[in-house]
């Protein structure tokens, strides 16, 4: 730009909008929030807190202080810690495994295959940011708390139109609704987009998934199909897990394919992931789609 260019007029400034005081309710719940305190990073809403054990502070608010920001947890991996498809259930996993899995994104050993996940390196952020208390508490809160099941699996040919909005999909409604062929795919949506919005800490998710494709993953979990060692050797014979080993059973879908992709692009590369080096070294696309379906599927 040469020197005497003047600069560009600055667009009139235009007054943020004011904050929308809408009170939204949800059944179950005695509290009202607005969408701003559903969304709050420093204390989401909290619909039923009877639901779960008492958060410690970290979990509640996170650290707003610390460099970079430390976000509560509870905000994407709920206040119960059942999580999103675009994040992670954290309830039913061991404290040690969770503690494991902080240190390995701390140290960049978590990263994302897909460089649209913004918040895979936002967690990366809170890890790094994170005391060794901070991570002690959070760690001990989501080991307490049970896995509970969250996601409905279903077979089928067909599936809702969808499209996407920050990493989940969400079916079409209005005049272009409609079903279209689920071919090789697996589509996991929230049961409902209201509750989803409104994080209804009650209201999980449906997995549509390939007619075939439960069997077929089983077969694989199992016997590991003459291909890979059966996941259940390490991930025991109930698939939920033991000590470092992390419980699979009635997980998202989505989440579990992710982790066996990253792991197989060297992207997941912790202190325990050479475990399962030779088992995703060995797995075909058509492989993690159908082991994340029949795992899935799963009584937590
Ligand atoms: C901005 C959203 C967000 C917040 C807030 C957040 N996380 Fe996460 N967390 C994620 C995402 C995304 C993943 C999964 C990354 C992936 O799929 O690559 C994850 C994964 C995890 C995992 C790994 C689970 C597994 O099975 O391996 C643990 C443990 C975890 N988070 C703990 C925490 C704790 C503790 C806090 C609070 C200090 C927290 N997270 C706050 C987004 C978040
Ligand atoms: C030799 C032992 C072993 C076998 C066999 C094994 N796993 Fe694993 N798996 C592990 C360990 C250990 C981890 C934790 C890795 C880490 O901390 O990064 C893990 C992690 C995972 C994760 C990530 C879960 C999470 O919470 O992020 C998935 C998904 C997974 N395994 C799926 C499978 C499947 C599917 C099979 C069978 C096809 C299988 N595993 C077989 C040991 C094993």
């Amino acid at each position: 730009m040469p020197a005497n260019t003047p600069p560009p007029t600055a667009a009139p400034a235009t007054p943020a909008p004011a904050p929308d005081p809408t009170l939204h309710k949800i059944p179950g719940s005695k509290f009202s929030f607005t969408t701003a305190q559903i969304n709050s990073r420093t204390a989401p809403a909290d619909w039923i807190p009877e639901d779960h054990p008492v958060m410690p502070d970290i979990v509640a608010h996170g650290r707003e202080a610390a460099d970079p920001q430390i976000y509560a947890c509870a905000l994407c991996h709920m206040p119960n810690g059942k999580g999103r498809p675009e994040n992670a259930a954290v309830t039913g996993l061991t404290y040690e495994y969770i503690m494991q899995q902080l240190m390995d994104f701390k140290n960049g050993h978590r990263k994302t295959s897909d460089n649209r996940k913004t918040n895979t390196a936002l967690m990366e952020g809170f890890a790094k940011s994170m005391t060794r208390e901070e991570m002690e508490a959070s760690a001990k809160y989501f080991a307490s708390i049970p896995a509970t099941p969250w996601i409905k699996v279903m077979e089928s040919q067909t599936v809702p139109k969808t499209f996407t909005r920050g990493g989940v999909f969400f079916a079409i409604t209005g005049p272009q609704a409609g079903s279209e062929p689920l071919g090789n795919r697996i589509i996991e949506t929230p049961i409902s987009e209201e509750a989803f919005e409104t994080r209804n800490p009650r209201s999980g998710f449906i997995a549509y998934v390939p007619v075939g494709s439960l069997k077929k993953g089983e077969a694989l979990v199992k016997t590991g199909g003459g291909k890979v060692t059966a996941c259940t050797t390490c991930h025991g014979l109930d698939l939920r897990g033991l000590g470092p080993v992390p419980r699979l059973a009635g997980r998202s879908p989505s989440y579990l394919a992710r982790q066996l992709y990253d792991m197989q692009q060297g992207n997941r590369s912790g202190a325990w992931t050479p475990l399962m080096a030779s088992v995703v070294a060995a797995m075909t696309p058509d492989d993690m789609l159908e082991v994340s379906a029949y795992l899935a599927s799963l009584t937590p």
